[in-house]
């Protein structure tokens, strides 16, 4: 029986395998995919953390919970903020290397939306997820953790209450019945539940839907976050076109070539995420268009600073020197996820979530861009030092207090075989719970989803997984008649007070209000 068992291979699960392999416990690694296979690789913009003066923490939380519109859990921004410039040193100290300014050796800290001030520490112009797993992977083989790549995980195993382990495919197909100490859940989000999405195939909400189906609490995943900037191109995913161009003074246009961010936020281009989506959104579906633009043309040295986009762009035929970029926005990351306390440690004894997979209350209802890789590297080495500890699960504070003891029944097998492919469901998901969604829309979701799929290779439990947070996600965005930060109802245009609560989901129970810890302050 191993100590650990991480299933995941991004930023969150290998900062744990990491951490937890340097303190002594047997740890093993189970990934889907190879080991680089991960949105982390993905990642663009970089990691935001106050490193240098005259940012500070405190900056930093005011700007996260901003962006979370009321509904961040300010101990969690705390724990993130305060803990966050720590874990981007030691990470560098791992070997990871971020970009330097050529005159005096500092770190380059680009800006971002929502951002007050430049903190993004970023690495190979735009790559900085791929220069962060490869640093990640290169530590964990020195540390000869056991990390099995190609292993794909169906279920938790639960008994007694209790995660003692997983259930898995192996490579030639063989099952498996894996029994460990603590499970810990990396696995990220489920950007392919839309037809247009950032994330790559692997990204279907796999540990949601497993965490759902053993009666661990889920919360805010009404809470899918859109890009506002994928290149409006074939390819899938979509490149990404990072918000690090807007911080380097790139701005949006409309099809006539006019700026119009100004007219809707005071930080203009470089406004919350979610704005900027809806904004772009608005008009797309009042003007029936396929994309705004980009106008990235005043940006010097294009290539050298932002290599990835302009290989995307170029591979498009388009030259980001002389061509306006066609954009619309693509889901990207997913705020809500399994239910945690600050330490990762999820409703059901055993069972560890960090990173995309997992929800704090750190993102609030709009998570601040750059803030997703600091989460992981964050959080996840907390679920471990909580494991060293002793613990074995969650404590009862802050917001789960509420949702303790409300654990959900557990999944009964499949009788009723509902077929659905992929593509489907995609498309299903993109027209009725996309940047704008109503009762109407989301009632025809919930009127024609099927509850459960039957599976039995991988590719079918990966539709059997986003099945079940489709289902998750359209019942939580259903209840929640409000709009606040990437959720928006065109039915509730307003925030409502009475919603300043995470919605809980348990299986075998209809969604409820969990209310935060402590009065959320809106800066
Ligand atoms: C980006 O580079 O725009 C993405 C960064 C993020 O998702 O936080």
């Amino acid at each position: 029986m191993t100590d650990l068992l991480v299933l995941g291979s991004g930023i969150a699960g290998l900062s744990a395998a990491i951490r937890a392999a340097e303190a002594g416990l047997d740890v093993t690694v189970l990934t889907k995919g190879a080991l680089a296979n991960t949105a982390t690789s993905y990642a663009q913009g970089g990691v935001a953390a106050a490193l240098a003066e005259p940012d500070s923490p405190a900056l930093h939380r005011t700007d996260t919970l901003v962006a979370g519109v009321g509904l961040c859990d300010p101990d969690a921004v705390d724990v993130l903020v305060e803990q966050g410039p720590e874990r981007v040193l030691e990470l560098m100290a791992l070997g990871a290397n971020f970009d330097r300014a050529a005159i005096d050796g500092e770190l380059e800290l680009a800006r971002e939306g929502g951002h007050s001030l430049a903190r993004v520490v970023h690495a190979g112009g735009d790559a900085t997820g791929a220069e962060i797993e490869r640093a990640l992977v290169a530590a964990m083989r020195e540390l000869e953790v056991d990390a099995r790549e190609r292993w794909f995980t169906v279920d938790l195993v639960v008994e007694g209450g209790t995660v003692v382990g997983v259930e898995a495919i192996a490579p030639d197909g063989s099952a498996h019945r894996i029994r460990a100490r603590h499970v810990l859940l990396a696995t990220g989000g489920a950007g392919q539940l839309f037809a247009v999405t950032t994330n790559p195939p692997v990204s279907t909400g796999d540990g949601i839907a497993m965490a759902y189906r053993a009666g661990a609490a889920l919360a805010d995943v009404e809470f899918m976050q859109f890009h506002p900037t994928a290149l409006d191109v074939a390819a899938m995913p979509r490149p990404l076109l990072s918000e690090a161009l807007r911080g380097d003074g790139a701005i949006l246009r409309d099809e006539h070539g006019a700026a119009f961010m100004a007219e809707e936020h005071p930080l203009a281009d470089l406004a919350p995420r979610d704005v900027v989506a809806r904004a772009i959104t608005r008009r797309l579906v009042e003007r029936n268009l396929a994309h705004l633009f980009l106008d990235a043309t005043t940006i010097d040295d294009f290539a050298a600073r932002f290599p990835t986009v302009d290989g995307a762009a170029r591979a498009a035929g388009l030259d980001p020197a002389v061509d306006l970029l066609p954009i619309a926005p693509a889901a990207h990351y997913l705020s809500g996820g399994v239910c945690t306390d600050l330490d990762g440690a999820t409703t059901l004894p055993g069972l560890w979530a960090c990173g995309e997979v997992a929800c704090s209350g750190v993102h609030g209802a709009n998570r601040l861009a750059s803030n997703s890789l600091l989460d992981g590297l964050v959080f996840a080495p907390r679920a471990v030092e909580a494991i060293l500890d002793g613990r074995d699960g969650p404590l009862e504070r802050g917001v789960l207090r509420g949702v303790l003891g409300r654990s959900g029944t557990a999944a009964a097998p499949v009788t009723a075989v509902a077929a659905i492919g992929r593509a489907t469901l995609q498309r299903a998901m993109t027209a009725g719970a996309g940047v704008l969604r109503d009762a109407s829309s989301l009632g025809v979701l919930d009127a024609t989803l099927p509850h459960d799929v039957a599976a039995s290779t991988p590719a079918e439990h990966e539709v059997r997984n986003l099945v079940t947070v489709a289902r998750t996600l359209v019942a939580a965005a259903l209840a929640r008649t409000e709009s606040r930060g990437t959720h928006t109802r065109l039915d509730h245009p307003e925030s409502d007070p009475a919603f300043r609560g995470r919605l809980v989901q348990v299986r075998g129970a209809e969604p409820f209000l969990a209310p935060l810890p402590v009065p959320v302050e809106t800066p």
